[in-house]
């Protein structure tokens, strides 16, 4: 399986080799506003039974999840959406696009398990973690009962995975229940149709933005639709790559290189869905806007004015691991967060 992820392009690997590579993979069906490509979730639901190998296809993804915590810290240290000013165990997650939950548990595992536990650095009461691909979230849900901590999170509801798309959060139609479904479905048991879509303290996207269908949806909307999910005060954070030359040579030639030179699966990415910080900043200013305004836009207002933005490139080093380096933005990999102040 490895060689022909390693010598095929994506789309060979998506016509001609899954079935016989992964014969009970389940694809659900997407909604026809979803942003979920059917080719983006072929390629990650492959990668389920891998997901957490420290040393596979999603080997990246684990190096540089102690950064993500870092950069988390570093917003709530200039902004906490929590309501009280003693440090409490009081914020609610939203993880889009969780894949097989490397974040989402690491975050989960920072639930305090009762009230007189101290809170830890993320101040985290609850994390809700969302992904389009039932493998995915079928392999994340089995890796969490592994520790006892999370395990009761996931018993007592502090932490939910849900086999669902952004959209159905936003439009209140996602299922409630931690129980596997498809998107789309149309089980009026798994599905709660609350008129008011949950909203959250911090919503988070990582290594997502750039796997969004482009035939169904735009950045814009996508991150408008994050923006909607997060309550007044909280940060919306995440990562994602530049579309770069520098990201091209990194990224495509090199980290997509056969082993043991490349480091994720060829057909990983496509550069030209790639995005530039100035790019993200200019649909979050509008998306910030959309979400103030209902809809209709409208320049100069005191969200976008005041908006704040915190960008940092990322920068994976062979032998070390990854590192926050600002001015590396360009380069490739960087965080990039903003707060929803009204
Ligand atoms: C590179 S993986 C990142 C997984 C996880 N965020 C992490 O960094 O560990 C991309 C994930 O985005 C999910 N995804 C792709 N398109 C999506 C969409 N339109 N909405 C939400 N998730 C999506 C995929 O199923 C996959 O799990």
């Amino acid at each position: 399986m490895a060689s022909l992820r390693l010598t095929l392009p994506r789309h060979a690997l998506r016509q001609t080799c899954l079935p016989t590579l992964h014969p009970t993979l389940s694809l659900p069906q997407t909604r026809k506003h979803s942003s979920v490509s059917a080719d983006e979730l072929t390629h990650f639901s492959a990668l389920a039974s891998s997901w957490w190998d420290p040393m596979g296809p999603s080997r990246i993804l684990h190096l540089m999840n102690p950064l993500r915590h870092e950069f988390i810290a570093s917003c709530l240290a200039e902004g906490s959406p929590s309501p009280t000013t003693e440090p409490r165990a009081t914020l609610n997650y939203l993880d889009v696009g969780c894949g097989g939950g490397i974040f989402a548990e690491s975050l989960a595992r920072t639930i305090p398990l009762n009230t007189n536990t101290a809170p830890t650095p993320t101040l985290a009461a609850t994390m809700t973690a969302i992904d389009p691909s039932t493998d995915l979230i079928r392999m994340a849900r089995s890796h969490a009962r592994n520790d006892p901590t999370v395990d009761a999170h996931l018993r007592s509801g502090k932490f939910r995975y849900l086999n669902t798309t952004l959209e159905d959060v936003i439009a209140g139609t996602a299922p409630t229940t931690t129980e596997s479904s498809s998107p789309g479905s149309s089980s009026s048991q798994d599905l709660s149709q609350n008129s008011n879509p949950a909203q959250y303290d911090i919503v988070t996207l990582f290594e997502v933005l750039e796997h969004i269908d482009p035939k169904t949806s735009t950045p814009l909307t996508f991150l408008t639709n994050c923006l909607k999910a997060l309550k007044p005060g909280g940060w919306l954070i995440g990562s994602t790559i530049s579309r770069t030359l520098p990201s091209f040579l990194l990224n495509q030639v090199i980290a997509e290189a056969p082993w043991p030179i490349g480091v994720v699966p060829r057909g990983t990415h496509e550069w030209s869905k790639f995005v530039n910080p100035d790019e993200v900043k200019g649909w979050l200013q509008e998306g910030l806007m959309r979400v103030a305004d209902s809809g209709v836009y409208r320049g100069g207002r005191a969200e976008v004015e005041g908006m704040r933005w915190k960008c940092v490139g990322a920068v994976y080093v062979p032998g070390i691991g990854w590192k926050m380096v600002k001015g590396s933005e360009d380069w490739g990999n960087y965080f990039w967060a903003v707060r929803r102040e009204f």
